[in-house]
């Protein structure tokens, strides 16, 4: 009998990290994987798009949860996944990531004593005002098997009292899926074109997370920060910041000052990210990307999970408190020169593979 792992997505950088985790458990023999969508991204162009270009296998289960507030989603998604749970019977269940489908997961597989594997375990801001932060650290202290991308990652697991022997470290699967999928963004210029773009010559921005969309005085700092950058601006609305902009004429007025987008596929994000000046987001996810192509990052936080970028010069943090700090920050990052970098903070590109080979030896 193969051991079948049960997989549980829901949000846009789960599917990514999916997609190629997805991959290395279906190529390996002795392992046999149910996917489960909790639809809480359902849009299109932060779904549909992902399992398309990036050959998702399409879900056994789409639980179609959609959005709400914290505990309605989050009750909805353990009734919901508790049944399929009950169904399956898997021998592990696979959560990535801090989203309320990750924490939904655990817990629901947790409670039926099936046993909890989490990629990308140990990350940690200290921040518990992030509802990310509370769906890390009580899936990691949930879980049985913790999937670490980083040293750093690794070392707060030990400190917090979590078993050696539960820890891997493999690697980060966001650098397995931008080295897999980098190819096929290759000269993807349509969008740049399409937008009038010069590679090297525009800022790629990103944000969405609540501590700045959901803070008028935060995110009027950002958009007018961006504005007076003195470069070309493009920003791919997520719709959590779409929605406050459609209902703050006065934030709509300094976004549209710079270049709004919809929302964009994995592949055209690649394309943008490689080919900008700087890479300025509050994204978890993009700041790693943008150092897998070698571009600077400015990132609109407080703090960050992703400490060794900001040591080693690659990100710099830039709490959104007055437009001239942020100001500052993103010229020093377009100017100042690259510093060194280091292959091995995020493994070789082989961490879903590692990840496939830890559970078919289990
Ligand atoms: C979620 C995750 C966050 C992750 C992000 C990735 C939680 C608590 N947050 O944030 O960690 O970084 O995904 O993108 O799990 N909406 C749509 N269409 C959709 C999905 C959402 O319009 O397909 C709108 C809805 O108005 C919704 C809002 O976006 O209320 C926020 O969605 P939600 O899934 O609650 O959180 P995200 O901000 O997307
Ligand atoms: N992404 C994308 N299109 C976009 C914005 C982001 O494909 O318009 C990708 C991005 O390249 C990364 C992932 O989505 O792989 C990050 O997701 P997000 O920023 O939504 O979440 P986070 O990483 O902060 O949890």
């Amino acid at each position: 009998m193969p051991i079948h792992v049960l997989s549980i997505v829901g949000a846009r950088p789960q599917f990514v990290k999916a997609a190629v985790v997805s991959r290395a458990l279906r190529a390996r023999p002795g392992l046999k994987e149910t996917l489960v969508h909790t639809g809480q991204h359902y849009d299109d162009n932060l779904s549909k798009v992902f399992f398309e270009e990036l050959g998702i296998p399409a879900p056994d289960h789409n639980l179609g949860i959609g959005s709400g507030s914290h505990g309605e989603m989050t009750g909805r998604m353990l009734v919901e996944i508790e049944k399929v749970l009950q169904t399956e019977q898997p021998d592990w269940a696979l959560v990535y990531g801090d989203t309320n489908s990750t924490l939904a997961g655990a817990l629901a597989a947790a409670k039926l004593h099936i046993p909890v594997a989490h990629v990308e375990a140990g990350l940690r801001s200290y921040n518990r005002a992030m509802p990310e932060e509370i769906n890390r650290v009580l899936t990691d202290h949930a879980a049985d098997l913790l999937f670490t991308p980083t040293d750093d990652a690794s070392q707060n697991l030990v400190v917090e009292g979590i078993p050696s022997s539960a820890i891997h470290q493999v690697g980060d699967v966001m650098y397995d899926a931008a080295r897999l999928y980098g190819p096929a963004a290759e000269g993807r210029a349509a969008l740049l074109e399409a937008h009038g773009l010069k590679p090297g010559g525009y800022i790629l921005a990103t944000l969405h997370r609540a501590e700045n969309t959901d803070d008028p005085a935060r995110l009027a700092v950002l958009l007018t920060a961006l504005a007076q950058a003195g470069q070309a601006v493009v920003l791919p609305l997520h719709p959590r910041t779409r929605a406050v902009l459609d209902a703050t004429p006065d934030l709509a007025a300094l976004a549209n000052r710079l270049t709004l987008i919809e929302p964009v596929g994995y592949l055209d994000m690649l394309a943008l990210e490689r080919s900008a000046a700087l890479v300025f987001t509050d994204s978890g996810g993009v700041q790693k990307e943008a150092y897998f192509q070698r571009v600077p990052c400015v990132t609109a936080r407080d703090e960050t999970e992703w400490v060794e970028l900001v040591e080693l010069g690659w990100n710099r943090l830039a709490p959104p408190t007055d437009v001239a700090s942020v100001l500052a920050h993103m010229h020093a990052a377009l100017e100042e020169p690259l510093p060194d970098d280091d292959d091995d903070l995020y493994g070789g590109g082989q961490a879903s593979e590692r990840i496939a080979a830890v559970l078919a030896g289990m």
